[in-house]
């Protein structure tokens, strides 16, 4: 993590005394790397045979009820390819000049003002969880007496400020959610509340995980407790979804929670292992809690703010005359040597600047000035493999340079990243003179053409309320609803046997 939260009140020492706050807990060092891509493998596997089966069960329901099954047949194999080409035009986004990202069947309704039932992609149920686990943590949010949730969209408060922002997205999330069906809502949506779980695609949590975090983990113990408040919040929750039905039914599995700060629910976490996370990334779980296969990376809000005025790519490549720019902590501990070393390697040469940053406004105010004047910006592992660094570079249109081997994306399944970013394997990044010869050779032509792609796609990095189409909130509702299939498929096959056991229980008795 490069920006660390500030509590409101709290002056820049104390905030540096924070520094290490994402060390603080134990870590999960997973055996990731083997497991990760069999789970992986594992998951297309599933989506294929998902499909198969699907083909399968229409022919041959088609062909049970009507002898015509041959031109059905056609259909299902024609619906099919085009499928598959939408999927493929999805993933090839070659053109930069095409820009947006075409959705899966947006239909005519949600082109429309306002948020449709029947429009939205995913129905979701939230629980009417009490407000201090979510909007209840925000001092502005005065609810009345029994009050849960704002009551209309002006109603809800602002998340709060600084560097609680970068972990905002369960905010961001919620509150999409929690308005889609208020009266004055008139933006268009991906996901509609529905009132009944039945009735859902999938079920959230609507837990603040990250602000209970920050907010509540670092204050002392109040005398006679042995609990922080963000503790005792958890183990709430837990006690709470243990007598839902909904919970109860599917012991989780069909459920979401948004634990995007790598130490939110860190020592819970694990009962919540059958539930679909939306997390930065998976440097602080075990590979069996958390996985590409079930969960979702969402990116972080970034904060440093976007770079409007920079429209013009040749003027750009121009004005920004650092080759390469890095502000952070130069050592870090874990997994953040090469840090360390590729300060030692680069942190001389000339156009490269490579500086011991901080997290206070001073710290931000010049990261901002340092990567609007770079060509690229580092990405670096440090404690965890993503930061937030990444994303304030791509809001200041600076070419990523990424050297993370462990990182995992955002929408990497409907992003090329390769088209705006360069990647660098970590063991590379350390021979001499590396980084600065692929760097010096990447051409006008060749940078403008990632620059121009940056100003495309950063809109989907971007977290806002109202939410828009093709937006973070967007997206990462868009990547949530694309699990869903495969995590039905893993629970009725899990439930095969279910229904003899019950049956040859009933004969037995
Ligand atoms: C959606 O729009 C297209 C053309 O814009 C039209 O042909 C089609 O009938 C519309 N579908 C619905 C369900 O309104
Ligand atoms: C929205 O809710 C707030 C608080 O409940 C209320 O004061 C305000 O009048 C409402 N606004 C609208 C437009 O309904
Ligand atoms: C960076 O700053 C930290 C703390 O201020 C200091 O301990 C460390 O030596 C510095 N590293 C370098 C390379 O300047
Ligand atoms: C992703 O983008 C890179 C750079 O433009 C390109 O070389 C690569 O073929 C693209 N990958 C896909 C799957 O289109
Ligand atoms: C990175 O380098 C290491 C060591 O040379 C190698 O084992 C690994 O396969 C490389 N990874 C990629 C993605 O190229």
């Amino acid at each position: 993590m490069m920006w660390r939260p500030v509590q409101a009140g709290r002056t820049g020492k104390n905030m540096d005394s924070r520094e290490d706050d994402d060390d603080l807990a134990a870590k999960v060092k997973p055996l990731r790397i083997g497991y990760s891509s069999w789970i992986s493998k594992g998951y297309i596997v599933a989506a294929l045979a998902l499909v198969l089966l699907t083909l399968l069960s229409g022919v041959l329901t088609t062909d049970l009820s009507h002898s015509s099954g041959v031109p059905v047949v056609l259909k299902y194999v024609r619906a099919f390819k085009s499928e598959m080409l939408d999927l493929k035009s999805e993933v090839e986004l070659k053109e930069p000049d095409s820009g947006s990202l075409q959705f899966s069947n947006p239909s005519n309704a949600s082109k429309q003002a306002g948020c449709h039932k029947d429009s939205a992609r995913l129905k979701v149920f939230m629980y009417d969880l009490p407000s201090e686990f979510h909007y209840g943590m925000i001092s502005e949010f005065t609810p009345k007496k029994n009050q849960i949730w704002p009551q209309n969209v002006s109603d809800i408060p602002k998340y709060p400020g600084g560097l609680y922002q970068q972990h905002s997205p369960e905010y961001w999330l919620i509150s999409d959610l929690v308005t889609s069906d208020m009266p004055d809502r008139s933006t268009p949506c991906t996901v509609f509340r529905v009132k009944r779980w039945q009735d859902a695609g999938v079920i959230l949590i609507p837990f603040f995980a990250s602000l209970s975090y920050n907010k509540y983990s670092r204050a002392p113990l109040l005398r006679g407790k042995k609990l922080d408040r963000n503790q005792e919040l958890q183990l709430n929750l837990i006690s709470f979804l243990s007598s839902q039905p909904a919970w109860r039914a599917s012991e989780g599995s069909n459920h979401v929670v948004v634990i995007h700060h790598p130490n939110a629910m860190l020592h819970t976490r694990e009962k919540f292992r059958s539930v679909m996370f939306v997390v930065a990334d998976f440097g602080r779980y075990g590979a069996e809690v958390a996985n590409m296969a079930k969960d979702v990376v969402a990116p972080y809000k970034h904060v440093i703010p976007n770079f409007d005025e920079d429209v013009d790519a040749a003027l750009s490549f121009k004005s920004r005359t650092t080759l390469l720019f890095f502000q952070g902590a130069i050592a870090r501990k874990e997994g953040g040597i090469i840090r360390q070393q590729l300060y030692e390697l680069l942190g001389e040469e000339p156009n490269i600047i490579f500086s011991n940053g901080t997290t206070s406004n001073a710290g931000i105010r010049s990261a901002t000035a340092g990567m609007r004047q770079s060509k690229f910006c580092l990405h670096l592992a440090g404690d965890t493999p993503s930061s937030n660094r990444l994303f304030d570079a791509v809001a200041s249109h600076c070419v990523p340079l990424i050297i993370s081997n462990e990182i995992e994306l955002p929408f990497e399944d409907v992003l090329n990243y390769s088209e705006f970013s360069l990647f660098v394997n970590s063991s590379d990044a350390l021979r001499k003179g590396f980084v600065t010869d692929l760097l010096s050779n990447v051409g006008e032509k060749e940078w403008t053409r990632m620059h121009d792609r940056l100003r495309q796609v950063e809109r989907h990095f971007q977290y806002q309320l109202p939410a828009q189409i093709g937006d973070a909130v967007h997206m990462t509702w868009e990547a949530i609803a694309r699990k869903v299939p495969a995590l039905t498929l893993a629970r009725n096959k899990q439930r095969r046997y279910a229904r003899s056991q019950f049956i040859s229980q009933k004969i037995a008795t």
